[in-house]
């Protein structure tokens, strides 16, 4: 640890365990070579100096290589948590220690505690903000107007904090600039897809060691995320059913292969319920009550509100910690109801979120975003922006360059013919 790191001003578990994240860190790593060509430019061309960044993201290895990738674009960046129970305190150590990065962080903070995290990356008084959900963005609107004016604009990596800021938009609150990463396609097709549905599944297993082979999996909600994690489920041999609200979704399940059915018909049938819906109370009283004894219940969606666990405590006569993130409800019927990670997204409570090599894109996004956001500063409308396509092309490209996948490209032929209206049949 350097002179300058011990002064740094950080709230983390545990400064000794630097040495085990920075090996994980380094492991992760490996599968992140996008995100390492882009630190590397970032590192010749500083585009972030003078910039005071925030971001709130769940801290964990992938995140630790966007936040040296920025800091070594010249940005005075510091790191705050996204959710109080997805930190992975050895990374937290390390960005501390050897990164010489501002981390306010640690695995099972209370909410009072996240809150002060929020307060203390406002005080940071950024310049960009990168938010996983949208609470340091929602919270300077509410709380620090007079703030805005440093601000040149906030990136957001989840379908929730889009919500969220489509949301303020309507209301004409949001004022600045908002990168919509996660609509980039090199983000959601591959980090809400393919990274819940391992994660997910990831996420479960550890909590539990169960067999999936032969269960019937309720996934509640079909959107990318839904989609990720049946299908894995499907692949681990789970009988899979979705529910839906979506018509077009629920008949794009239905044409995947999967039963549909609301969640009142598919409680009792079901060995496990996952949530994936980013709406509030889609499994509550009437749905624990009709469900299997020893029923399996979690959350993968962005916050802990999917799941009616207050009323859960109601309902039971008895709660107890049966495993690590694991905690059987006994009802006052006698049936018992296991809930996971408390409700809050098991991928990243139970296991360690998604894979490094599907964060690559998504972060190579954000890093980008950033990037975009400085070189346009002061030319783009307040609202929500997409990430330009060209980005997401790169961003794909450079990916399947490092995973040795060469394409196809256009001959003049083809080029003329896409460019012409003329020939028909
Ligand atoms: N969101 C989901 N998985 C993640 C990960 N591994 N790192 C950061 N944010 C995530």
């Amino acid at each position: 640890m350097t002179a300058t790191t011990v002064q740094l001003k950080h709230e983390v578990k545990d400064l000794s365990l630097a040495p085990l994240g920075k090996q994980r860190i380094d492991w992760a790593g490996r599968e992140m070579p996008v995100l390492k060509q882009i630190q590397e430019r970032f590192g010749r061309e500083k585009p972030f100096a003078g910039i005071r960044l925030v971001a709130c993201c769940h801290v964990t290895t992938e995140t630790a290589h966007l936040a040296i990738a920025l800091k070594a674009g010249g940005a005075d960046a510091m790191l705050i948590a996204s959710n109080p129970l997805s930190t992975q305190d050895d990374v937290a150590a390390c960005l501390v220690a050897d990164y010489g990065i501002p981390v306010f962080a640690f695995k099972g903070e209370d909410n009072a505690t996240y809150h002060r995290h929020v307060q203390i990356a406002l005080d940071h008084k950024p310049n960009i903000i990168i938010d996983d959900g949208s609470d340091v963005t929602a919270t300077l609107i509410q709380e620090r107007q007079h703030q805005i004016p440093d601000i040149i604009g906030t990136t957001e990596e989840t379908t929730t904090g889009i919500v969220r800021l489509q949301a303020m938009f309507k209301d004409g609150v949001l004022t600045f600039p908002a990168m919509n990463v996660n609509d980039a396609e090199t983000k959601h097709f591959f980090d809400n897809r393919y990274g819940t549905g391992q994660s997910t599944l990831d996420g479960i297993i550890r909590a539990t060691n169960i067999l999936l082979a032969g269960k019937t999996v309720v996934v509640a909600g079909y959107g990318w995320c839904g989609k990720g994690t049946a299908m894995r489920a499907r692949g681990m041999g789970a009988n899979v059913i979705v529910t839906e609200i979506n018509p077009v979704k629920a008949i794009e399940a239905t044409m995947d292969g999967f039963r549909v059915m609301p969640m009142a018909e598919a409680a009792p049938l079901a060995d496990i319920f996952i949530t994936v819906t980013g709406n509030k109370h889609i499994i509550r009283s009437e749905h624990f009550q009709d469900m299997k004894d020893g029923a399996i219940v979690c959350n993968s969606g962005h916050f802990d509100i999917e799941i009616d666990l207050k009323t859960l405590e109601s309902m039971a006569s008895e709660i107890r910690t049966v495993r690590p993130f694991t905690q059987e409800y006994r009802l006052k019927s006698g049936k018992s109801v296991v809930v996971l990670g408390e409700g809050r997204l098991i991928n990243l409570a139970a296991a360690e979120g998604h894979p490094s090599a599907v964060m690559d894109m998504s972060f190579a996004n954000q890093a980008l975003a950033c990037e975009y956001l400085v070189k346009n500063k002061g030319k783009l409308a307040p609202g929500l922006h997409s990430i330009p396509a060209e980005l997401d092309g790169e961003i794909a490209a450079l990916k399947l360059k490092a995973m040795g996948i060469n394409i196809d490209t256009l001959t003049a032929e083809q080029v003329e013919y896409m460019n012409s209206w003329t020939s028909g049949t």
